[in-house]
């Protein structure tokens, strides 16, 4: 089946469920088992045990995403981070090294310096346009490679098969952050990749309204050690949520379709403002990555960056601090515009533009109404400027 159709029918398929066309919300913590042998077995109906380990809401979820990903196996998770640390740490143990793409979401960072480093696990981070070039910062201890194609901030698409390539040769595994493309518009696992995780938050849930993360896996090794993992942290995401993501799944295709479409109109119209310096987008000829972009990716979707000219602070905040439609906040995904200053972390390949970075989410909105939005932030950033000189 394409995926458009994976999209509508995916967890639907357990005969005794009612028949309502999207599976109810099935909340519970303890389950009873009918006798003895069922209890020790930890085998209830369903495949139900402990609530912890998920409900019939849950298994649909994990089922119509892992065939929309193509995976062998999907786990749910309260949020994306939870999904990236529960992923590094059940792949991971002391000793070893791994290594991070420069890119990476900066909370993924934040985890490999301070709990990976506290339980003896080395992290490298690595140029995101290495490639091949991979191969030399591997050591014998290396265990993991972790991308991010694109990274969330700055955008430049790492070749994934090259690095999975590696990887693979090496005896490591490869775990990626899908997260912007989804599966729909990169299939990891036709590039070499062995476990993904998502911020489920953003697209999947698509409306701003629920934390969610997923882990994929392809592979039994690797699916027993994820399974053990989530297993050992213990936090679910609730049945509730769980429901709220498996709706959004259903017009996720169409939502992504109007993100992609919409993001390149604003993206290409910023690209000709005399205020910005580039645009990161993959899918613009000068965003690094581009020819792997087109060669991997099925489409793009409504996250990008913009570097401005230099300008002053309070300028900058005239901007921002009067947008109509563009909101600040620390997501995307949702069907809202957002627009918020970014700060790059890095250090194996460093940021150096002199202008601002903005990073800018395309909603649902009319295109023409954010661009009259984009426009009057540019006019009151230049007033600010006058006044300031
Ligand atoms: C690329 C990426 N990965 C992971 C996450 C973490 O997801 P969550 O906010 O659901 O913890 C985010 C959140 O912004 C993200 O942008």
């Amino acid at each position: 089946m394409k995926d458009d159709t994976l999209l509508v029918t995916g967890g639907r398929s357990h005969p005794d469920e009612p028949h309502l066309v999207n599976p109810p919300v099935c909340r519970g913590s303890t389950v009873l088992f009918p006798t003895l042998e069922a209890l020790q077995n930890r085998k209830g109906s369903r495949g139900l045990s402990y609530g912890r380990h998920g409900t019939p809401t849950t298994f649909a979820l994990q089922e119509a995403f892992a065939a929309l990903e193509g995976a062998d196996g999907c786990h749910v998770v309260a949020s994306g981070k939870a999904a990236i640390a529960v992923a590094m740490t059940a792949l991971v143990a002391t000793g070893d090294h791994v290594l991070v793409t420069d890119n990476a979401y900066g909370p993924t960072r934040h985890f490999c310096d301070h709990v990976l480093r506290r339980f003896g696990v080395e992290t490298t981070y690595f140029p995101p346009m290495i490639g091949a070039g991979i191969a030399g910062l591997l050591r014998p201890n290396t265990k993991l490679v972790f991308t991010e194609a694109p990274g969330s901030q700055t955008f430049e698409v790492q070749d994934v098969p090259a690095l999975a390539q590696a990887a693979k040769a090496h005896g490591a595994l490869t775990v990626m952050d899908n997260t912007w493309a989804t599966p729909l518009f990169f299939r990891p696992y036709d590039h070499g990749v062995d476990v993904t995780i998502h911020a489920a938050t953003k697209y999947v849930v698509g409306h701003s309204d629920a934390m969610m993360g997923l882990i994929t896996w392809c592979g039994a090794e690797v699916g027993r050690r994820i399974d053990a993992g989530v297993k050992d942290f213990g936090a679910p995401a609730s049945p509730d949520d769980c429901y709220l993501a498996l709706r959004g799944l259903r017009t996720m295709g169409v939502r992504l379709r109007h993100h992609e479409t919409a993001a390149l109109e604003v993206a290409r119209w910023l690209q000709a403002r005399p205020e910005v310096a580039r645009v990161l987008h993959p899918a613009l000829a000068d965003c690094p990555g581009h020819d792997v972009f087109r060669r991997d990716f099925k489409g793009s979707s409504g996250l990008f960056g913009v570097v401005l000219q230099p300008v002053g602070h309070p300028a900058l905040a005239a901007m921002l601090d009067g947008m109509e439609l563009f909101g600040m906040g620390y997501s995307w995904g949702g069907y809202e515009s957002l627009m918020i200053p970014a700060e790059p972390m890095r250090t194996a390949a460093p940021w150096h533009d002199a202008g601002p970075l903005l990073r800018l989410h395309i909603g649902l909105e009319d295109v023409g109404d954010l661009l009259a939005d984009l426009e009057a932030g540019f006019a009151r950033l230049h007033r600010a400027e006058k006044g300031a000189a």
